[in-house]
């Protein structure tokens, strides 16, 4: 690059949802001891979308890609990188990264692997990548969330299974002559490890431990909304900005109440933040990267536009990159 700086840039966003939504009064038609206004109160939330048969991260990984190609105007034998953030992978191995290598038709070309990162792992997936292109020894990379936390989920523990849905979304990330990703923060704090986790793995051929999602919902509350806000001014002190530069907060869509304090904090108005937590839950590591292709293809995000994306889930595991798209 001429002794120049190189720079990255995301060129197409892309987004797959499964099934059809599915409401709070489906829930309870489906027998979970809930109401309408429990949900809508505490988290927001009125629809998400559940995985099908035959409809699986790879699956969804997959359809998100395509659609963040096609906007990128690009096709899977341009890319030399997939990194897929899930913590609900297809199979312990091959990783889903490799899969939706297969399934997109780019065999052989170049890497392809899975990060893990829970709920911040688009933002971990993103800086990673970040990395790889910055240092010039890849050129074009597919970034992608897919869960299926629907798998995962205890249907009997009405306190997590109204909050998560499923889905997808892809970003296509390219060298550029101009600055896209201007700043990327992650960190991790593992003696947290507790407040939410999947304490459950096959070995020997069976399932040894708890295979659901358990979560401490108000201790993960007070952690997420400190957390979110620190590592934001983070990323504002890494880039040179200040807060008021940015057009659109995108963050993990976990909770409208996490998403409404962490904007208070940052002293951003609800009228600059993306979400679609009411009709998506929480995708996990789909949140963000959905969020986006959302907000781009109904006009809100513009080309031109300051981004801050934000993530956070269990590990304790957290991030935010700041972003002119
Ligand atoms: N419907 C009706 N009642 C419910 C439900 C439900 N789905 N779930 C729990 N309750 C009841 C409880 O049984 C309890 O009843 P009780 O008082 O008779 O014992 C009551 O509601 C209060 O329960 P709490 O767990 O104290 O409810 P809280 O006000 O903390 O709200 C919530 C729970 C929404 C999970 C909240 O703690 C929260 O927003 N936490 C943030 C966690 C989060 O968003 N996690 C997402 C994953 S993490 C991530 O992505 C960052």
């Amino acid at each position: 690059m001429n002794g120049q700086p190189r720079h990255v840039r995301i060129t197409g966003t892309g987004s797959a949802l499964p099934g059809k939504p599915v409401s709070n009064a489906d829930l309870m038609a489906r027998g979970i001891d809930t109401s309408d206004e429990w949900i809508v109160e505490r988290t927001g939330i009125r629809t998400r979308y559940l995985a099908e048969d035959g409809q699986s991260t790879v699956s969804l990984g997959t359809e998100a890609a395509q659609r963040a190609l096609q906007m990128a105007g690009r096709t899977a034998a341009d890319i030399d990188l997939i990194v897929l953030a899930t913590s609900t992978p297809d199979y312990i191995f091959p990783s889903s990264a490799t899969l939706i290598q297969d399934r997109l038709g780019a065999h052989a070309n170049g890497a392809a692997f899975d990060v893990q990162a829970v709920c911040s792992g688009f933002l971990y997936a993103l800086v990673t990548a970040e990395k790889f292109i910055r240092s010039g020894s890849h050129q074009r990379a597919l970034v992608i969330g897919a869960d299926v936390f629907s798998r995962i989920l205890d249907w009997q523990d009405r306190s997590t299974c109204v909050l998560f849905g499923d889905g997808a979304g892809a970003v296509v990330l390219e060298a550029a002559d101009a600055p896209g990703i201007l700043a990327g923060v992650l960190h991790a704090d593992g003696a947290q490890n507790r407040l939410l986790c999947v304490l459950g793995t096959v070995s020997h051929g069976q399932v040894q431990g708890d295979p659901f999602l358990r979560m401490d919902g108000q201790a993960v509350f007070r952690f997420a909304v400190k957390a979110l806000s620190d590592v934001a001014h983070e990323a504002f002190a890494q880039a040179g900005v200040s807060a008021d530069t940015v057009d659109w907060l995108i963050p993990h869509q976990a909770n409208l109440r996490i998403i409404s304090a962490t904007a208070k904090r940052l002293k951003l108005p609800m009228a600059r933040v993306i979400t679609t937590v009411a009709h998506h839950g929480n995708t996990s590591a789909a949140s963000v990267p959905l969020a986006l292709d959302e907000a781009v293809r109904s006009g809100q995000v513009q080309a031109g536009h300051r981004l801050l994306f934000e993530g956070i889930g269990g590990g304790f595991a957290w991030g935010a990159a700041l972003v002119d798209f």
